[in-house]
């Protein structure tokens, strides 16, 4: 059996009627490199399935690229555990590992064509003849290029070069496909257009992907689960909407959308918590779940849709500015010391607010967590 042969069947588990467990299965056990008093990854464990589209996302610096190139096997880790499938391969050397790679301008090698840049990891595998041919047309279609074979790198453009970057590092079907910020290079729409296409692919080819990005957009629109990273410390690692709707730490809270804090005091009001806002004058009751504060303070992190004004004449709080953005409209407020960002829906033939407008101020306390006051 060709290898060709042998992957397509592992990566059908629905073929020949009966489920057959798929490969790619990733765990990262408290993985830490540090370079000199650097950590720039932190002890870091995520457990990752099969076919599963995850993005590694963080700001500059934050450890994603050093995270990526240890499951590459490009950077030994200082400690913990990687596995696939469940087998350790910490000292399986990069080769070995059979990934496939695509990194922001990774070069393809210049002096051969389009089809020979993807035939290279087939040839490498022992592949020939009829065969590479076959699976070279194949990978040229799926990234929407067949036609271009014959070509060079150079008379491609910079989105279609990266196509071909994937098609190369997809065309042996990978258990695994690693990418560090592929579109990071190219413009919006080109780069709206290629994460789509990745989207298409990845259920097409049933690869897992592990794919690196400081664009919240783009991760949380691509990937099935999102891992947040701040200074090589994993924060969260969940589905896109339950870090939107549930962030577990203060940082995704401000990290991932729009978020507005207010410092509140806090205390018991039975089974509950009272959080009281000194700026709004208001006492806030918050089921126990939702504070994550252990002290007598926290900081209550409410998203603008989730502000409710209404025109009040006598009302402390005033409109400081406004934007209509056809179905919202987006209120920057100020009251007492603070300045809250709200949207509200903008209904077709109500008024709008307007700066200098008083309006009152009410936090839709289902929608909001309080967490550990700022040291
Ligand atoms: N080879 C190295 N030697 C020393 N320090 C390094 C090395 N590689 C990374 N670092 C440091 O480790 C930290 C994490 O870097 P890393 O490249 O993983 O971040 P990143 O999240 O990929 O950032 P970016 O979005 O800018 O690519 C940074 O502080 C960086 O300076
Ligand atoms: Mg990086």
């Amino acid at each position: 059996m060709t290898i060709t042969a042998d992957m397509t069947n592992e990566l059908s588990p629905t073929r020949a009627g009966h489920a057959k467990p798929r490969r790619g299965a990733v765990s990262i056990d408290v993985l830490s490199k540090s370079f000199g008093s650097v950590k720039a990854v932190d002890g870091v464990s995520l457990s990752i399935e099969a076919g599963e589209f995850v993005a590694l996302l963080g700001a500059s610096g934050s450890g994603k690229s050093t995270l990526l190139m240890m499951i590459a096997g490009f950077e030994t880790p200082s400690s913990g555990d990687i596995k696939l499938d469940g087998a350790r391969i910490n000292d399986l050397p990069s080769h070995r590992r059979g990934f496939g790679m695509v990194f922001q301008n990774y070069a393809l090698f210049p002096h051969m064509t389009i089809a020979e840049n993807i035939a290279y990891p087939l040839r490498r595998r022992g592949l020939g003849g009829s065969d590479v041919e076959r699976e070279v047309a194949n990978a040229l279609k799926l990234v929407a290029l067949d036609g271009y074979g014959a070509r060079l790198p150079s008379q491609l453009s910079g989105g279609q070069q990266q196509r071909v970057a994937l098609a190369r590092a997809l065309v042996f079907r990978p258990p695994l496909l690693l990418m560090d910020e592929p579109l990071g290079a190219l413009d919006r729409k080109l780069r709206q257009q290629l994460q789509m296409e990745i989207k298409l692919i990845h259920k097409e080819v049933g690869s897992t992907i592990i794919f690196v990005t400081h664009d919240q957009e783009e991760a949380l629109s691509m990937a099935d689960r999102v891992a947040v990273l701040d200074r090589g410390r994993l924060q969260q690692f969940g589905l896109p909407r339950n870090l939107y709707e549930e962030p577990a730490t203060a940082f995704v809270a401000d990290f991932i959308g729009e978020m507005n804090f207010l410092p509140v005091e806090l205390g018991r009001f039975g089974d509950a918590v009272a959080a009281n806002s000194a700026d709004l004058g208001q006492q806030m009751i918050l089921q126990r779940e939702r504070v994550f504060s252990h002290s007598d303070r926290g900081r209550l992190a409410v998203r603008p849709e989730y502000i409710r004004l209404e025109a009040h004449d006598d009302s402390n709080a005033t409109v400081l500015e406004s934007a209509y953005t056809g179905t919202n409209q987006t209120v920057l407020v100020r009251i007492g010391g603070l300045r809250l960002t709200a949207r509200t829906p903008a209904v077709p033939g109500l008024p709008l607010f307007q700066s200098g407008q008083h309006v009152r101020v009410s936090i839709d306390t289902a929608h909001t967590r309080v967490f550990a006051a700022e040291p």
